[in-house]
């Protein structure tokens, strides 16, 4: 669409031109499409611990479906690609636990499992269904534990380790070929019974922390260990295309240490498709050494009372604190997935990106932080070189898989600023940049389009991008 009705409405509540009287500031932007750096997965969430009970059930179906749009919608919410699932290591569904497919204890590593399916998952085959009618690409399925039988310390929480990796033995026997086929009965599960293709598996969350919940610890030569079990295992048994993830330490440094030891087994690295840390305790500004991809796949301000602000009082949870967060993570630690931890549930704090509460759905400005990279920059866009020539404002720049180029610029300043954007050697479908804003006022609001000059490797574009605000200019 080009000059239509509908933008002329948009004008008339979004001033788009910058003050003529005053002094105005610029800030030149240059992409170059050519020079490329990763290629991108995608951006998500998890509805683990039966948090996605808390959307599928107690709620008008609007409000669920406003839920839902909200996260996975391109058009209504965030369009956000990956779904990072919990697989069980529980006895049962008490409290917010994740119940195993197996939870009757056997004898010992050499008797047969007894596998169960309720075709719920508390609650995340509803959900996983839902998100990929809305676009979902990526079904992750990741354990916190192994359950309490197969493990070191008898218990699926306080830490403990497999059974069998390197130092840890037990009397019950070696449980690391038990727990290999106890994860690809889970793909087989949702596979078989639910006609879901689990696309990518892990088996450790903060391998590194030893917590009271559903925890098991591990360092990087027992993750290869077991890696080198579960890669043939789901060969064997037909789900060699399931991509593997490991090993969502807690924070970059920790995340640094378990990749260096696991690459001191020969071929374990290569094992993997995907080398994943989470962003606590420290930021990923750093690339980590590795040809795979890395994903940052879990992080979220969890102190912090529900903000649901864009920019307030420059807050750990506000909006443009986690636009910074995932620019930083994209530019400056080569990440092809990002995912906040909670994207819907019932809490008082900041580690959703949208609330449920009292039968009502409320979205964050974390939400369309995410949403500034997530519903344009989608699964098989390549990152390529974007400069900005003022500190304060971050750019990135993304070439879709159908072509399109994606700008995003952050302005962290108090200035509304004239943006003189260069495009180099890139060559346009149309001459027309939809911006998309987000500020105090704007959530994702699609701006007036302008139009290009300049040839084909050489365009250009000047627009406005107002103080404190994050604007997606799609080309
Ligand atoms: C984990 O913490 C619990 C509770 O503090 C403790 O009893 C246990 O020894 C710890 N386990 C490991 C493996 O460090
Ligand atoms: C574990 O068992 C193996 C093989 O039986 C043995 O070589 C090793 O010393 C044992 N390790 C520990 C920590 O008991
Ligand atoms: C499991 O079977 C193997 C092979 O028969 C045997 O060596 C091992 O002791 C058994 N383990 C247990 C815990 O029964
Ligand atoms: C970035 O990640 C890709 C894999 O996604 C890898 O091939 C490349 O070497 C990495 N680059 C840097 C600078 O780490
Ligand atoms: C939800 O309802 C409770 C009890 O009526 C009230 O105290 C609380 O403020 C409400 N929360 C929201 C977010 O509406």
């Amino acid at each position: 669409m080009r000059f239509g009705v509908a933008l002329a409405a948009f004008a008339a509540t979004l001033p788009y031109q910058v003050n003529s009287s005053g002094p105005v500031s610029t800030v030149a932007i240059t992409v170059d499409a050519e020079r490329q750096y990763q290629t991108i997965d995608g951006f998500g969430i998890s509805e683990a611990f039966q948090r996605a009970n808390a959307v599928k059930t107690g709620l008008s179906v609007e409000e669920r479906g406003k839920a839902l749009d909200l996260l996975f919608s391109d058009e209504n919410g965030a369009g956000l690609t990956i779904l990072r699932n919990g697989i069980g290591s529980s006895a049962s569904y008490s409290r917010d636990w994740m119940k195993s497919i197996a939870p009757t204890s056997p004898p010992s590593s050499n008797s047969t499992l007894k596998y169960e399916w309720d075709g719920d998952d508390a609650g995340q085959v509803w959900m996983t269904k839902e998100a990929m009618k809305r676009g979902l690409k990526t079904v992750y399925a990741n354990a916190w534990s192994a359950p309490a039988y197969m493990k070191t310390n008898n218990q699926d929480s306080n830490g403990g380790r497999i059974c069998g990796v390197p130092g840890a033995n037990c009397s019950t026997g070696d449980w690391r070929q038990p727990f290999a086929n106890y994860l690809v009965q889970l793909v087989r599960f949702y596979k078989e019974k639910e006609g879901i293709d689990i696309t990518h598996l892990g088996w450790l969350n903060e391998p590194d922390l030893n917590q009271t919940y559903a925890s098991m610890l591990s360092d990087g030569f027992q993750a290869a260990d077991f890696l080198k079990i579960l890669h043939p295992t789901l060969t064997r048994e037909g789900f060699g295309h399931v991509k593997i993830v490991c090993c969502e330490a807690t924070g970059w440094q920790d995340g640094e240490d378990l990749l260096y030891e696991l690459q001191t087994s020969p071929g374990a690295e290569e094992m993997l498709s995907v080398y994943s840390s989470h962003g606590y305790s420290v930021n990923p500004a750093l690339p980590l050494r590795t040809s795979r991809k890395v994903w940052q796949t879990e992080w979220a301000d969890l102190n912090g009372k529900w903000n649901p602000a864009w920019d307030n009082l420059g807050k750990e949870g506000e909006g443009i604190t986690w636009a910074n967060k995932i620019h930083s993570a994209l530019t400056l630690s080569n990440i092809s997935g990002f995912l906040y931890w909670i994207g819907a549930a019932r809490t008082p704090n900041n580690d959703a990106l949208v609330q449920v509460m009292n039968g009502t759905v409320t979205p964050s400005g974390r939400l369309w932080a995410f949403a500034g990279f997530s519903r344009f920059v989608k699964p098989g866009a390549t990152r390529v070189d974007a400069r900005s020539s003022v500190g304060w404002v971050k750019v990135s720049a993304f070439v879709n898989a159908d072509g399109a180029l994606v700008v995003v610029v952050i302005n962290n300043g108090p200035d509304d600023l004239e943006a003189e954007i260069d495009v180099k050697r890139y060559t346009s479908k149309k001459d027309i940049v939809t911006p998309f804003i987000t500020d105090n006022a704007n959530q994702g609001t699609k701006g007036e389009e302008l139009r290009t000059s300049g040839d084909d490797g050489n365009l250009k574009v000047v627009a406005s991008v107002k103080r404190r605000s994050m604007t997606s200019f799609v080309l």
